[in-house]
């Protein structure tokens, strides 16, 4: 029997990356295709332990580019689509929101156009909590699948548009998918823009660690292998048409995270500075997961055990993320933090 092929976008950056290389492992009865256009955010250089295996691929492309990945997939015949690829980092889409609408909103509906084209077997969708919006401080709301979209940044608002073309073609052209929304993300390969591994890098070089506002906006957070296996699962078992909340259980205030942060690697809460909030930053984000829990999905890390983990691979992997960070620096970073 032909081996099924799996086409992954965006599996240079960090949550498909780490998606890739569960696949790779778990699956090698499947084909993993691995598309990304290596922005900023991509890097292969984490996929060095899997290039060589034989049912690792990948294809440099841009998801927006329509004639390539047309022509990609007539060629390949793609049995599955999980959609990672896009721009993820909110403090750029408000500076910079057209790449964002481009990316996120005409790139996925290039890849639901070709995957109808091909009838592919599945697409999967990876989106966000952030397109319901915000909640309030009561710890007894959550965001649930039947939460309406009311996306506030430029970010989320490409991530709910994009939501509602894959929909829009389940409903207008029976294309099966399947859309996830999953809270925020932390563990290994996270690129170092986003709060949790700036913080850690920035306290192991002494550096000030900024934050928004009064820190008290809470985030609920996910371990990223935890991510991979609920897509996994949904992959899998996910019914056609239906979206499913993934998320850890894990609310925290964002000065709660950088001050475990300080206490583990054993600095001075002098490090924080508190700074200009972000405009338009949501309150609260947390997630009711239970109908993904019922397809057999439980996240195995508490914010407490994937910390830990999360800092020592940092510690473990100094060269990956201080390659990143001076490649980066004039060009982002510089801009960002030079004040602090
Ligand atoms: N990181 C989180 O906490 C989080 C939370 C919820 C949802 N998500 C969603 O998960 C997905 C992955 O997020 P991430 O944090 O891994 O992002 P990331 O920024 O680390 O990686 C994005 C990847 O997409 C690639 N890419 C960007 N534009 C492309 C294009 N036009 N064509 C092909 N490839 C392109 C980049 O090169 C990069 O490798 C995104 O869709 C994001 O919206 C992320």
């Amino acid at each position: 029997m032909a081996r099924k092929k799996i086409l992954v976008t965006g599996g240079a950056g960090f949550i498909g990356g780490n998606f890739v290389q569960y696949m790779v492992d778990k699956y090698p009865q499947y084909g993993i295709y691995n598309l990304d256009l290596l922005t900023y955010a991509g890097d292969l250089t984490k996929h060095k332990h899997i290039e060589t295996k034989e049912n690792y691929h990948f294809v440099k492309a841009d998801i927006a580019d329509r004639e390539t990945i047309l022509t990609l997939f007539e060629k390949e015949k793609f049995d599955y689509v999980v959609h990672f690829a896009a721009e993820s980092h909110v403090d750029r889409s408000i500076t910079d929101p057209g790449v964002f609408v481009q990316t996120n909103v005409v790139g996925t509906q290039v890849l639901l156009d070709a995957s109808r084209m091909t009838e592919i077997t599945k697409f999967v969708h990876v989106s966000t909590d952030e397109v319901y919006g915000e909640l309030d401080f009561d710890p007894n709301t959550f965001f649930t699948e039947d939460t309406p979209l009311q996306p506030n940044s430029p970010y989320s608002a490409s991530k709910a548009s994009s939501d509602l073309l894959v929909r829009s073609y389940n409903e207008t052209y029976r294309l099966p998918v399947n859309i996830t929304r999953c809270s925020n993300n932390y563990g290994p390969y996270h690129f170092p823009e986003k709060l949790i591994p700036l913080t850690i890098s920035r306290v192991l070089n002494d550096q000030k660690v900024p934050v928004y506002g009064d820190g008290k906006n809470i985030r609920d957070w996910l371990h990223v292998i935890d991510h991979c296996a609920a897509i996994d699962i949904v992959l899998h078992e996910g019914i056609n048409g239906e979206v499913y909340n993934v998320g850890g259980h894990n609310e925290r205030t964002n000065l709660e995270v950088v001050k475990t942060i300080i206490k583990i690697l054993g600095k001075s809460e002098n490090l924080i500075e508190f700074v200009k909030d972000r405009l338009g930053h949501d309150k609260r984000y947390a997630i009711d997961p239970t109908k993904l829990e019922k397809l057999g999905w439980k996240p195995t890390y508490t914010f407490d055990t994937g910390i830990a983990q999360t800092i020592q691979w940092y510690l473990d992997n100094k060269e990956w993320w201080e390659s990143i960070i001076s490649r980066e620096y004039q060009n982002y970073f510089e801009k960002q933090y030079s004040s602090i």
